[in-house]
């Protein structure tokens, strides 16, 4: 365990050498040969990093709060296999507005980072039909390929807010409200930007598939919002949510999705105000990701329900 861990954080090092020497849009290909560069990498041409200095790095990019989120797992097992997102020194959340997608029918990326893909449809669906199931007001987070967007607009929900922050998809998603009336788009804007836009008591249901934008917020940057959209929420109101970056490292980990949901979803849903029989159940729904696929590797996906009591 600890050989993958310590390859998989080198291979992060590796990329920023690749990243000093590479046109940027290289970078997540280059995923795919990192093992490879590792062994390419000149020994006078690269910085050799001791134990140390890799320790160093590694609480500096996870910090200590997403190394106490899953409490059993060493935080150094989870820097094994994130897929180059930048460090929070180096790509702060708001350059994101202005980065450049690439979007065939197939997959995005933004700015040589794969963000989203065709084969997450059919789960995309799903999430759209707990968003939508009361009808009413509903917010998504994240446009990406309008893929959960046009499944939610399938279920005819009288207000669909869509926030945004990419500059180039927020292009996408005003053309997409030109279709659908009942869109409203907001950005381009980080959500953090815009939440506080949104009348608290006054959502019916959230749908959250953001992509996080650096390193440290891989597995918890749902949780920062789930913590601000409770108060948006009416009673009844029912949110669900995604972070496939993170879970399809995390299901390495554990057998069942109520595990892992157990383990390192709930204390944060506490944590960040909802009680704990608001929070109803995770359950697994079946995907086929793609050979090309590298974020995602699993043949489930895990679909949270949570229904908002009372103030
Ligand atoms: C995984 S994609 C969403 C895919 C979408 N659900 C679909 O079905 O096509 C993530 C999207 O979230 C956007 N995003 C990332 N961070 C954001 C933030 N803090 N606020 C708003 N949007 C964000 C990205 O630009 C990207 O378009």
């Amino acid at each position: 365990m600890m050989a993958t861990a310590r390859r998989g954080f080198t291979q992060g090092l590796t990329f920023g050498w690749v990243r000093q020497h590479r046109p940027a849009r290289c970078v997540s290909t280059m995923a795919r040969k990192a093992q490879a560069l590792i062994q390419m990498t000149p020994a006078t041409g690269a910085r050799q990093y001791s134990w140390g200095e890799l320790q160093g790095a590694r609480n500096v990019a996870y910090g200590q709060r997403s190394a106490n989120f899953n409490t059993k797992t060493p935080a150094s097992k989870l820097d094994g296999e994130y897929h180059d997102l930048r460090s929070k020194d180096t790509f702060e959340r708001k350059e994101w507005v202005g980065q450049s997608e690439e979007l065939d029918n197939d997959r995005l990326d933004i700015d040589g980072h794969p963000v989203m893909q065709r084969w997450e449809t059919p789960y995309m669906g799903e999430l759209a039909k707990v968003a939508t199931s009361n009808g009413g007001r509903v917010l998504e987070v994240g446009f990406g390929m309008a893929i959960s967007a046009t499944a939610v607009q399938s279920h005819k929900p009288k207000e669909h807010i869509i926030m945004e922050a990419n500059g180039d998809v927020f292009k996408r998603l005003q053309q997409f409200q030109k279709e659908n009336p009942s869109v409203t788009p907001m950005g381009p804007a980080l959500w953090q930007d815009s939440i506080a836009k949104v009348e608290d008591n006054s959502l019916d249901g959230v749908l959250y598939d953001t992509y996080p934008l650096n390193k440290e917020e891989q597995h918890i940057h749902q949780f920062e919002f789930l913590g601000q959209v409770r108060n948006k929420l009416r009673p009844g109101g029912i949110l669900t949510y995604c972070n496939l970056t993170s879970l399809g490292v995390l299901k390495n980990q554990y057998k069942t999705w109520e595990e892992l949901f157990e383990k390192t979803q709930l204390p944060h849903l506490l944590e960040a105000g909802f009680k704990r029989d608001e929070i109803k159940k995770a359950y697994a729904y079946p995907v086929t990701p793609t050979s090309d696929c590298e974020y995602y590797s699993h043949d489930t996906a895990m679909v949270p329900v949570i229904i908002k009591g009372d103030n």
